[in-house]
């Protein structure tokens, strides 16, 4: 580690230990130490897979056994999937901070096992099956080789997560945006910054009067507008900040 990261480390956690209120958005980066695939680059999820034929309403309605098929998989491949020290430590920061909304973009349920609970998931759930017939939703039951029906009417089930082109989960962008708009510093772990509208969330912190601390392994179109840009692993660097808070 260089010592201007050193430096920069001390600096962040002396920010967050003054701060009040603490946003964070986090993305499939954040997972990545953990075992599960990110969406761009090398070894991404879409790698084999076109977006459109798994992961769009309209491919549901076309082939719903080829879409769950690909989510069953999914699922499996995150079951032996554990939160990182990344995970971990956001969980102690929120223990620590007055107010802490954790913001995640991922579906995978680890900063849940990693112990946070203010948890809003911009893109859905991939651990949720929801009823098609009558929006009950339910927790899957692990992976199955039939495709999941509602436990409440009987109709077939779909993956709760957000798929291309549909809306947020009903009230998760307002929260988000109240949130980040509240907050004196704004971590954002982990993603490329490219998907609208989480994406912008960062800027409206920037612009309401946060301190923006990016952390990833390489600058995204958000380093230009972010206070600092900490480039590294997560699961590194994370816990650094946390220790450092008590300096
Ligand atoms: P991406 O795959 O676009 O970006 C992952 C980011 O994490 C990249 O910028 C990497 O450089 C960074 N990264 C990788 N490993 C890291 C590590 N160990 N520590 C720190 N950073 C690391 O993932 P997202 O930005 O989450 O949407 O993608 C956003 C959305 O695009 C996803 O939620 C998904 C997809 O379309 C839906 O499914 C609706």
């Amino acid at each position: 580690m260089t010592d201007n990261l050193a430096q920069q480390i001390e600096r962040v956690g002396a920010q967050l230990a003054q701060a009040q209120v603490v946003a964070c958005m986090t993305g499939a980066g954040i997972s990545a130490e953990s075992g599960v695939a990110t969406f761009r680059g090398g070894g991404g999820l879409w790698e084999g897979h076109r977006v459109e034929d798994v992961a769009t309403p309209q491919a549901f309605a076309r082939d719903p056994e080829l879409v769950w098929r690909f989510y069953q998989m999914r699922r499996e491949g995150l079951l032996t999937c554990r939160p990182n020290p990344a995970h971990i430590a956001l969980a102690e920061l929120e223990q620590r901070c007055p107010r802490f909304d954790l913001i995640t973009q991922n579906v995978d349920g680890l900063h849940q096992a990693a112990g946070s609970r203010n948890v809003t998931a911009l893109h859905g759930d991939i651990w949720i099956d929801r009823c098609t017939a009558c929006t009950h939703e339910q927790r899957a039951v692990g992976v199955v080789a039939d495709m999941p029906r509602c436990a409440s009417c009987g109709a077939l089930a779909r993956p709760g997560i957000v798929w291309f082109g549909e809306m947020l989960p009903p009230g998760a962008l307002e929260h988000a945006a109240e949130a980040v708009s509240a907050a004196d510093v704004m971590l954002v772990i982990g993603t490329s910054s490219v998907v609208q509208p989480a994406a912008s969330l960062a800027l409206m912190a920037k612009s309401t009067g946060a301190v923006v601390v990016e952390i990833n392994l390489e600058p995204t179109p958000l380093s230009a507008s972010a206070d600092v840009t900490l480039l590294g692993q997560a699961g590194e660097i994370m816990p650094q900040i946390v220790a450092a808070m008590s300096q």
